[in-house]
């Protein structure tokens, strides 16, 4: 279903503070805190006493509190000390692999000696006073490949997202799809037409013309276990559309970390990075709101089609061309996942 020898993105590094953060990854209950000097630890959702969940408790010390009867955790998964109590023979419980990195935290939900930091894939806007980011969380009902298939193929624009991003043209414009190694490519490139509202606000933003016909592209790039990031963006016709001088165009980035939850939900992390006017933060706290109106219309659409497919299990869906993306993607996850099996 998903791969667990990964890093995920568990949370965004603001969610932990004081109180430690219960969240399901992978199956797996695991509360997050924040242990000595606020290096972040990740240990089963589970006190090894009666089984309370320790995200209930707090943080004293650098240590996770149970809120039930005071067990003291290490980061470790070893009980440090209860009141009243020995706990050298105490069951140690699971710790999990955490790094803190471009303001998420990223847990390896898998086997421990396998984790390696360098693994994480590097995001070069992240403290980089050339572009901007911002961008939000969803928890969503659904197989997280629904996603990937949702974001790998944006044909979907057009009638999940009409008033913002959608536009015919994006239906007659044929999409390419090509895979290299583990990554997964599917682009789609349209020349002279009319910018949609969200990229004519962006144009505006940057002083540009929004009223002339504009070159738009669309490039998702799918990489194990379920990052897609996406380049879009319009440039003024006639300048070369992708490759056109910075002045002439309005690009960003759409950043997807998709963890699994469960066999049928996800918390989806949503943000989008850009390279224009990166100093204007009532313009990413304004394209934030868009973004997140836009990739709120995909939530109902994809947990009531998650519902059908629950339903009907063992029904025949089509493979148009427009899914190749979300195929290629799906075949990537699977080789990975045998992979991880034939080796352990
Ligand atoms: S259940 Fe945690 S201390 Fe009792
Ligand atoms: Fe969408």
């Amino acid at each position: 279903m998903f791969p667990v020898n990964t890093w995920y993105v568990a949370c965004s590094a603001d969610e932990i503070d004081e109180k430690p953060l219960g969240r399901t990854i992978c199956n797996q209950a695991i509360v997050f805190y924040r242990a000595h000097e606020g290096k972040v630890a990740a240990v089963e959702d589970f006190c090894p006493h009666r089984g309370a969940p320790l995200s209930l408790g707090y943080v004293c010390e650098g240590k996770l509190v149970c809120g039930y009867h005071g067990l003291e955790m290490g980061c470790d998964g070893k009980t440090v000390a209860m009141p009243g109590q020995r706990v050298g023979g105490f069951p140690a419980i699971r710790s999990f692999p955490v790094e803190e990195r471009y303001g998420f935290v990223w847990v390896w939900p898998g086997e421990k000696d396998k984790a390696d930091p360098a693994l994480i894939p590097h995001m070069e806007w992240h403290d980089n006073p050339e572009w901007a980011y911002g961008g939000g969380l969803y928890h969503v009902k659904a197989d997280y490949r629904l996603m990937i298939d949702n974001l790998m193929d944006l044909t979907h624009e057009t009638y999940v997202h009409a008033t913002s991003i959608g536009q015919p043209e994006i239906d007659e414009t044929p999409c390419k799809t090509t895979v290299n190694g583990d990554e997964v490519v599917t682009s789609r490139f349209m020349s002279d037409i009319p910018a949609p509202p969200f990229w004519k606000a962006a144009l505006r933003a940057k002083g540009l013309a929004d009223d002339v016909p504009v070159d738009r592209w669309q490039i998702c790039r799918f990489t194990p276990p379920s990052h897609v990031i996406i380049e879009v963006g319009v440039a003024h016709a006639g300048h070369g559309g992708y490759d056109a001088p910075a002045e002439h165009k309005v690009y960003s980035q759409v950043i997807d970390f998709i963890t699994p939850e469960t066999n049928t939900s996800m918390h989806y992390f949503w943000g989008m990075a850009r390279k224009f006017n990166p100093g204007d933060k009532a313009l990413t706290a304004q394209i934030r709101e868009g973004q997140g109106k836009i990739f709120s219309e995909d939530l109902e659409m994809l947990e009531r089609q998650q519902k059908n497919l629950s339903a009907f299990p063992d029904r025949a869906l089509l493979k148009l061309n427009i899914d190749t993306g979300g195929v290629q993607s799906r075949k990537v996850i699977e080789r990975v996942i045998a992979a991880e099996r034939g080796a352990s």
